[in-house]
């Protein structure tokens, strides 16, 4: 596995794991094949890694086209993210671009740019969408000095090359594992004893995911593929997972809805290993 040129994750992603990637580089099995990741997210963990080989995928189309763009076309999403105006009343206009008939059909690199410049622009990073899936963040009050960083942006479109997007659900990894690859969870965190934050996609993640998540570890464990996931200490999550080496960590919570919320949260790494 190359570790050579790590990457910073491109967005800022509620629930990004560069505040725990000593944790996760120290429990890495020793080998692998393919690497997983279907929580992509900002795939801190990926971009620490670059593998060889990568099966990457999530549910929310617009971070999905992000990430193929970034691998297709990364110069003219350069271009496009700085031909948008970059103050309150063109946010809320790129922001309503969603809320138009057709937006589903316009460029891949429209959405992209859309998706990249309001992450970096809305408050604290969120993206938030309502039940209709429409982006709902409110406007960050100001402009990051660097949306992006051309040489970051290249070295991820390097690092994506051979690896595969999809936009899928995590059950759909089963269909592309196989026996000797590694897979990286990194669900929506159990949220019941810890308000944690659902809202990435219109359909949320409630505890019969969570517990849809584990047959799917269950079948991995099953097939002979290691596995690692990540998520909030709860006792739910403990007993769910009672079968399997539970260790806890804090980690930093780098995006939160209010400052109270950035304290040091109590987590847990699981792994069949
Ligand atoms: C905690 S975040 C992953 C953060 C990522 N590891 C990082 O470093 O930024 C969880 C991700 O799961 C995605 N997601 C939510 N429900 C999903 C599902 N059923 N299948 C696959 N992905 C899902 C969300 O869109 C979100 O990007």
């Amino acid at each position: 596995m190359k570790n050579a040129h790590a990457i910073s994750p491109v967005i800022k992603w509620v629930g990004g794991k560069r505040g725990l990637l000593p944790e996760l580089l120290a429990r890495l099995p020793a080998s692998l094949r393919t690497y997983h990741e279907p929580f992509l997210g900002g795939g801190a963990l990926f971009c620490a890694l670059r593998p060889a080989s990568a099966h990457l995928a999530d549910t929310n189309a617009e971070l999905v086209t992000l990430y193929r763009v970034i691998k297709a076309q990364p110069l003219a999403l350069m271009q496009r993210v700085r031909s948008l105006p970059c103050d309150e009343a063109g946010y809320y206009d790129v922001r309503q671009w969603d809320r138009q008939p057709g937006f589903a059909d316009l460029p891949p690199v429209d959405r992209a740019a859309r998706f990249l410049y309001l992450n970096k622009t809305s408050f604290n990073g969120l993206w938030r969408v309502n039940r209709h899936g429409h982006v709902n963040a409110a406007w960050g009050k100001r402009c990051s000095p660097t949306l992006f960083s051309v040489d970051n942006v290249m070295a991820l479109h390097h690092a994506l090359r051979t690896a595969r997007l999809g936009q899928a659900g995590f059950a759909d990894l089963l269909k592309v594992v196989n026996r000797g690859d590694f897979v990286y969870f990194d669900p929506p965190y159990d949220s019941s004893e810890e308000n944690g934050f659902v809202g990435y996609t219109a359909a949320g993640f409630d505890r019969d995911d969570q517990m849809d998540l584990w047959r799917v570890c269950v079948k991995l464990h099953r097939l002979g593929v290691n596995w690692m996931l990540s998520n909030a200490d709860t006792a739910f999550i403990r007993r769910l997972y009672r079968a399997f080496k539970i260790e806890a960590v804090a980690a930093p919570r780098r995006v939160s809805r209010d400052a109270a919320g950035r304290r040091a949260a109590a987590e847990v790494i699981v792994r069949n290993y």
